[in-house]
């Protein structure tokens, strides 16, 4: 290719190249695959490697790179870096509306809101439409030179668009790194995988990669960039900033689309509810709303005091991550009996709210984090629900603070706790603990457990929380002052729950014990139990090797089992109910029941026996309850009001009996439910 050509062509990919550039980096919508990019790109490596003189510094492939610097060169601002003086609340904003309006001699103001990034203020200048020089703020007046590492960073142009037009001779702009909350999150994953130390926050990480003195280790550090004032433009000049930011995105510069008119102090108001509305749906971290007038003459009206401009403002949000002293850690025990951490704090206002309580989680997290009674921590509000411990100031450690050991017994009740392998939460094992007993009554008494009807979830919570039960053999004595008593409870209902809980007190073995709530005893688990053991007795006394021995039973379920009915606390729960009138009735040995083989669909009410004991019996005798009628259902059993499935087996040609029938088979073949 002759030069003239491989010139033009060479321009033509690094405009492609940096469109896609824009498309993947800025917009985060890339259009073209990787590998139609990296092809681009190896085109160019190409034509500059047979055209040396192609090779200059504001070529894509020149973005990684360039050798350690020893320190940073200092650069001089041409135009002084401002920065904004901060209002935060209502009424400092409308001082400065006021003030505005005021000195301009206006009803009203019109200015634009643009989220305030968390990153830190660069310059970029462009000279002759290339990128020449890239700089920090510094103390806004000197700056240090991070050219090298900004050139490295997909999201900064190393040349402005052509098709804008010819470029300015120089222009320099002003805008913000920072580091998205995605690839925050993925470099410190990386960071996890690799051993090293993560980072505290996108801010801190974005500006340490930006000082890096190797340009390659910034380049290991995907940063992102909006740009949003203009320094020194020769040959240009705005009207407004809105027509600014126009103007520099034509120009493929990254610019925040994220950007709204405001009309006065209601309109700023607005624009502060809806950015804070949706901070956490956006991409990066925001830590406030930037308000500036939009009229560029006003702008030079009013100027600047010392180091701030008097047309903008920042008004900040609250705080979102807040230091304070953990007073100390207590250990709560949910209703499922999960035991969690909590770290007592010194109150603390964070995000909007006062925070005391912290939760650490599980005992691994408070290891992890290494939190220790009196420790200073940072406290965040993650996602505006519940506060966390973002991490310890190690850096404010006296010595005097105290390492946190996890309870070995539960601290409500005083049972064992248990942990299993590979699972991080710990479980109170007690079945009598008064934080799980509301629930463990639900399920003792529910459907599949000792079936009494009526006493519901609601029911349950009151009992327990005006203190007229203490433990499942608890309700067994309730009376019906008692009963009746409570909320939304007549006496009638309460005569209905008496005679409910009488039914219940010979349950087959399998329905105790399900109904008992051991962990991972479920219906299936309970009926295999009882039929291996066949006995109360012999399952509280099995060993682990004997429950490992059971069908369907782990190593680690059986170690569950086998803690449970060990626990004192537990055993006194069963030998209560014993005393209390419950009588388990051990599984019969069914050789050919009357139902061996068949499949059974039961509809409709019952009305003589509830639906679980006619479950119940048919399964003793051999039969299979399904919850649908087919052509392989043998019998369908009717009860009152059966509708669409007593249809269908009558359409099938399934024989049907009533419930009468069905007391009868049962009365005939063997002791009932
Ligand atoms: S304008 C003269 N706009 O906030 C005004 N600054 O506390 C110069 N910042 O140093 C800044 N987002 O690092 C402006 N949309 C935004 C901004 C923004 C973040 C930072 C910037 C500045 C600091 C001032």
């Amino acid at each position: 290719m002759d030069p003239a050509s491989a010139t033009l062509r060479a321009r033509q990919l690094r405009e492609e190249i940096a469109h896609h550039d824009h498309q993947y980096y800025v917009l985060d919508r890339p259009d073209v695959s990787d590998a139609a990019y990296d092809r681009l790109m190896r085109e160019l490596v190409d034509l500059e490697a047979a055209h040396p003189f192609l090779r200059t510094p504001d070529s894509p492939t020149q973005r990684v790179g360039g050798a350690p610097a020893e320190k940073f060169e200092k650069v001089t601002h041409r135009l002084q870096m401002l920065s904004l003086a901060n209002v935060f609340d209502d009424s400092e904003l409308t001082e400065f509306d006021e003030r505005l309006r005021k000195s301009l001699g206006r009803d009203e103001v019109e200015y634009v809101c643009e989220p305030k990034l968390d990153g830190l203020a660069i310059e970029l200048v462009y000279e002759a439409g290339r990128l020449a020089r890239g700089s920090t703020r510094g103390d806004g007046t000197v700056g240090e030179d991070v050219t090298a590492n900004l050139r490295t960073e997909r999201s900064v142009p190393l040349a402005l668009k052509v098709s804008a037009g010819p470029p300015p001779p120089v222009l320099e702009v002003r805008g913000e790194v920072f580091m998205k909350k995605a690839d925050f999150a993925r470099l410190n994953e990386r960071r996890e995988r690799e051993g090293e130390p993560t980072f505290v926050n996108p801010r801190n990480t974005a500006a340490g990669a930006l000082r890096q003195l190797d340009p390659a280790v910034t380049a290991s550090r995907p940063l992102s960039l909006f740009l949003y004032e203009v320094g020194v433009v020769e040959g240009r000049s705005f009207a407004t900033h809105v027509e600014k930011l126009a103007w520099l995105e034509s120009l493929g510069l990254p610019v925040n689309p994220v950007k709204r008119l405001a009309r006065g102090l209601p309109g700023i108001r607005e624009a502060y509810a809806e950015l804070l509305g949706r901070r956490h749906e956006l991409a990066y971290e925001v830590d406030g709303l930037v308000v500036k007038v939009n009229d560029e003459d006003l702008r030079l009206r009013l100027g600047q005091v010392s180091k701030s401009p008097r047309w903008a403002v920042a008004y900040k949000f609250p705080p979102e991550e807040e230091e304070t002293l953990v007073e100390d850690i207590e250990v709560n025990v949910g209703r499922t009996g999960a035991l969690t951490p909590v770290a007592l704090l010194k109150p603390v206002y964070v995000g909007g709210v006062t925070v005391s309580r912290a939760t650490l989680h599980n005992e691994d997290e408070i290891r992890r984090k290494d939190v220790r009674v009196g420790d200073r921590v940072l406290v965040r509000r993650a996602g505006d629900v519940i506060p966390e411990i973002a991490q310890v100031v190690t850096t404010r450690r006296t010595g005097a603070e105290r390492e946190f050991h996890f309870p070995k017994a539960c601290p409500v009740c005083g049972a064992e706790v248990l942990r299993e392998e590979g699972a991080a939460i710990t479980y109170c094992t007690g079945a009598a603990c008064p934080a799980q007993l509301a629930r463990n009554l639900r399920h003792f008494a529910s459907r599949e457990g000792m079936d009494v009807e009526g006493l519901g979830e609601k029911l349950c919570d009151q009992l327990v929380a005006q203190r007229k039960v203490s433990g499942y053999a608890g309700l067994y004595a309730l009376d019906l002052p008692t009963l009746a008593g409570l909320e939304h409870m007549g006496e009638k209902s309460a005569q209905n729950i008496l005679d409910a809980l009488a039914r219940s007190k010979h349950p087959s073995l399998r329905r105790f014990l399900y109904a008992l709530g051991v962990r991972h005893v479920g219906e299936a688990t309970a009926k295999t139990l009882a039929e291996h053991f066949r006995s109360l007795d012999k399952v509280l006394n099995a060993t682990e090797d004997e429950l490992t021995l059971v069908r369907d039973v782990g190593s680690e379920m059986a170690r569950e089992i086998g803690h449970f009915f060990r626990e004192p606390r537990n055993r006194a729960v069963i030998e209560a109910l014993l005393a209390a009138g419950v009588e388990p009735v051990p599984p019969e040995v069914v050789e050919a029941g009357a139902f061996a083989g068949k499949t059974v669909v039961l509809t409709g009410t019952l009305e003589t026996i509830t639906r679980e004991q006619a479950k119940e019996a048919i399964e003793r005798r051999g039969g299979k309850i399904s919850g649908s009628v087919s052509r392989k259902t043998d019998l369908v059993v009717a009860g009152a009001e059966a509708g669409s499935k007593l249809k269908k087996a009558q359409e099938l040609g399934v024989k049907v009996i009533d419930e009468a029938t069905l007391v009868g088979l049962l009365g005939r073949s063997g002791s009932g439910g």
